[in-house]
């Protein structure tokens, strides 16, 4: 078969690991042919091809970022989009697609399979960890240990100035960076889109925790909200899939916290700096082990399907399960983690 690859939406550390896993085992073991897709939808859109052999993924097991560029292209969103694809994949000769993406993404390669007929296998990444049927997705743990390490800095400087810090994690829909950063990190309060805060509450665990000479670290989801309304968009308009850019909850907390506590707070944004870099361990065994099991559904037939992480054991989940509905955090894990609030 000749198998084109694409990597959608956000990029995330773990891109290239499955790239490379997909490519050596496609190539060497299954006898397979790939080409790579630039710039995730848009590649099979716009016929946007590029070689992918192994020499194309030597060395590309530590990198960061994804050698196939990405985009937030919605071909649904062009007239005729699907049916440029099913044409372009025709005159290039491609036999099926492997999508590597988040919830769009993967909502685009479950539609164009049901409704179009296209075969396509999905590999779930996200730094949101909220994609559906799998139990992780790669570049979270990754994403995770970057704000950890913030915390930690950031802790010591807090401490020795008696100052309150917020630290303003991703997360649109879902706290999973949040709640696994603040718990690791010894966090003050985690703030999480599932649960609308109180202000006057957070404001309390800050007092409580500068009582005992330690200073407060606040721990916000960029998609926190605060009981009765208002921070949510960072800029007006929205991406190609309805979304609005996040982002700026941290400096309001600042202004409210500093105005009814009466003690200085700065506000950290992370933003990207979760994105970028060098995957973790954890991260590059996940992808590795998400692209070999990839390249086996695709030669085995499997499309409709998306690799997932069911404890130890890479399974395979239907697309459209996947994308059905976001996984967001529990309210039992938040529990657990206000055991350490003030
Ligand atoms: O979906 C992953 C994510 O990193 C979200 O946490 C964040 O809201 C969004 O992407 C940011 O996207 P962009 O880089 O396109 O602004």
């Amino acid at each position: 078969m000749r198998i084109g690859v694409l990597t959608g939406g956000g990029d995330c550390p773990g891109l290239n690991a499955v790239i490379r896993a997909i490519v050596r085992k496609g190539v060497e073991r299954l006898g397979h042919e790939f080409v790579g897709y630039r710039d995730g939808w848009h590649g099979p859109l716009e016929g946007d091809v590029i070689p992918l052999g192994v020499p194309e993924v030597r060395g590309i097991l530590p990198r960061g970022g994804t050698i196939l560029g990405a985009s937030r292209t919605n071909p649904f969103k062009q007239d005729g989009g699907a049916e440029r694809i099913v044409e372009n994949m025709a005159s290039e000769g491609v036999d099926g697609l492997i999508a590597i993406g988040g919830e769009d993404t993967l909502g685009v390669a479950a539609r164009l399979h049901a409704e179009h007929g296209v075969d396509v296998v999905g590999v779930p990444k996200t730094i949101d960890n909220d994609l559906g049927a799998t139990d992780y997705t790669f570049g979270f743990d990754t994403a995770v240990n970057v704000a950890m390490e913030a915390i930690d800095r950031l802790q010591t400087t807090a401490e020795s100035h008696h100052r309150v810090l917020i630290v303003e994690v991703m997360g649109r829909h879902a706290g999973w960076i949040a709640l696994h950063a603040g718990l690791a990190g010894g966090a003050n309060v985690i703030l999480i889109p599932e649960q609308p805060f109180a202000l006057d509450r957070v404001c309390q665990l800050v007092g409580q925790r500068l009582e005992a000479h330690f200073a407060p670290i606040v721990v916000v989801s960029e998609g926190a909200q605060p009981q009765g309304g208002m921070p949510e968009t960072q800029a007006e308009g929205r991406d190609a899939f309805g979304h609005v850019r996040l982002g700026g909850i941290a400096h309001w907390l600042e202004g409210q916290i500093e105005e009814r506590t009466g003690k200085e707070t700065r506000a950290t944004v992370l933003g990207h700096v979760q994105r970028g870099g060098t995957p973790t361990a954890f991260d590059r065994v996940l992808a590795t082990r998400f692209g070999l099991h990839a390249v086996d559904a695709a030669h085995a037939g499997e499309w409709g399907k998306m690799t997932a992480l069911r404890g130890i054991d890479i399974r395979l989940a239907e697309l459209s399960e996947a994308v059905a509905q976001l996984k967001t955090v529990p309210k039992e894990l938040y529990e657990e983690a206000e055991v350490f609030f003030g």
